[in-house]
């Protein structure tokens, strides 16, 4: 049963042609971590102002549990919608402690009650040691999870976060991915996640939510979201991707495409004939032995570590983009060599335009 739910929730800004949010529905389970993902100004974050009650809808439905916090005639105030927001900036107090950061939000509970939940809090994000210093002596990993414990406090329905690791530096921001998930589930709190990253919003959500240009493109979990992006913009937008455009066979299980016939990992029910498909860079295979069914020359090869990515330049493509595919590290790979592969079925899938 869905818990939040977003019915046609749109926002036009006075003076845009475009809604930033345009005929939003999304309904989320309870417990559930959410990201909406997408590129800068697609309306991720009006979305969560919408939701928090910081910015008020042009129109449509928005209802946490049995109520009705939005609609046409109605509006909670967001102090009274039982949600917790941390912020991208954090926005911690900087002349209070730590303990009283976090008790901020409790000023109707008694002293007592207040103490221990401030203390329950930070016992959960790791940092009660901390309760008596400032937040300009902490890390921005700390201040970040002091941020947290302070809209966990007060035991909202609904945890927003706005960009939670976009002021991190690479090292760190792995770790907060981690302790971030891990506080949410023992919190069990039910959590929006805004981010522009992908390799962010998979590692922490259970479903993600792409958007673009103010409209959901794919609510799926990252897994099915990788492996079968249903349009072009998600299959680009979440990890990187080869897109062909070809013919279906009247079997309904290959694509005749310019770089050669394409096979799909089952039959599909398309009825289009024209379609384009994705190609992930991993589904393309090295053979050792040169007996791949396509073969290129390789035109660049950026070594990341963990994986070399290369461009390879088919004969059949001399006017269009190379193929980007991963090899292993281990492999020796230089600009120029030919070099022939095969394609993972279960890498392949069809896209909409
Ligand atoms: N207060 C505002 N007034 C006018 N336009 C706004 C306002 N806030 C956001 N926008 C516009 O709405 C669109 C979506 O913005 P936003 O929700 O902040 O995007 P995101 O968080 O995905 O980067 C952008 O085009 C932005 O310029
Ligand atoms: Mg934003």
């Amino acid at each position: 049963m869905s818990f939040i739910q977003l019915e046609q929730l749109t926002k036009q800004f006075h003076r845009s042609n475009q809604p930033a949010v345009d005929a939003l529905d999304l309904s989320i389970h309870k417990g559930e971590i959410i990201t909406l993902l997408g590129p800068s100004g697609c309306g991720k974050t009006t979305t969560l102002r919408m939701l928090a009650g910081f910015e008020k809808p042009s129109s449509g439905v928005i209802k946490i549990g049995d109520q009705v916090l939005h609609d046409q005639t109605h509006s909670t105030p967001p102090e009274k919608r039982g949600i917790g927001m941390v912020f991208q900036d954090y926005a911690l107090f900087p002349h209070l402690t730590i303990e009283k950061n976090v008790m901020f939000g409790l000023n109707r509970w008694r002293i007592r009650e207040r103490k221990k939940r401030a203390k329950e809090v930070l016992e959960l994000v790791g940092l009660y040691d901390y309760k008596d210093r400032y937040p300009n002596a902490l890390s921005g990993g700390q201040q970040q999870r002091i941020a947290l414990a302070r809209a966990l406090a007060p035991k909202p329905h609904v945890v927003l976060l706005d960009e939670p690791f976009s002021n991190l530096d690479a090292g760190l921001r792995e770790k907060m991915r981690h302790d971030i998930a891990y506080i949410l589930k023992e919190a069990n709190a039910t959590a929006v996640i805004v981010s522009h990253d992908q390799k962010d919003a998979f590692a922490v959500s259970d479903r993600v939510v792409v958007m673009n240009e103010g409209v959901i493109q794919q609510i799926a979990t990252p897994r099915d979201m990788y492996r079968c992006p249903r349009n072009c913009f998600v299959a680009q937008f979440v990890g990187k991707t080869n897109l062909l455009s070809g013919t279906m066979e009247s079997d309904k299980k290959h694509v005749t495409t310019h770089i050669g016939r394409v096979c799909l990992s089952e039959v599909t029910d398309h009825i289009e004939e024209q379609v384009s498909l994705s190609v992930r860079p991993e589904g393309c295979v090295i053979t050792e032995n040169g007996q791949g069914r396509y073969s290129g020359i390789v035109e660049r090869v950026m070594y990341s570590g963990e994986y070399q990515e290369l461009y390879v330049r088919l004969s059949e493509q001399e006017h269009s983009q190379p193929m980007v595919i991963y090899a292993p590290v281990e492999q020796d790979i230089v600009i120029d060599q030919e070099l022939s592969f095969n394609i993972k079925p279960e890498l392949v899938s069809l896209v909409e335009h």
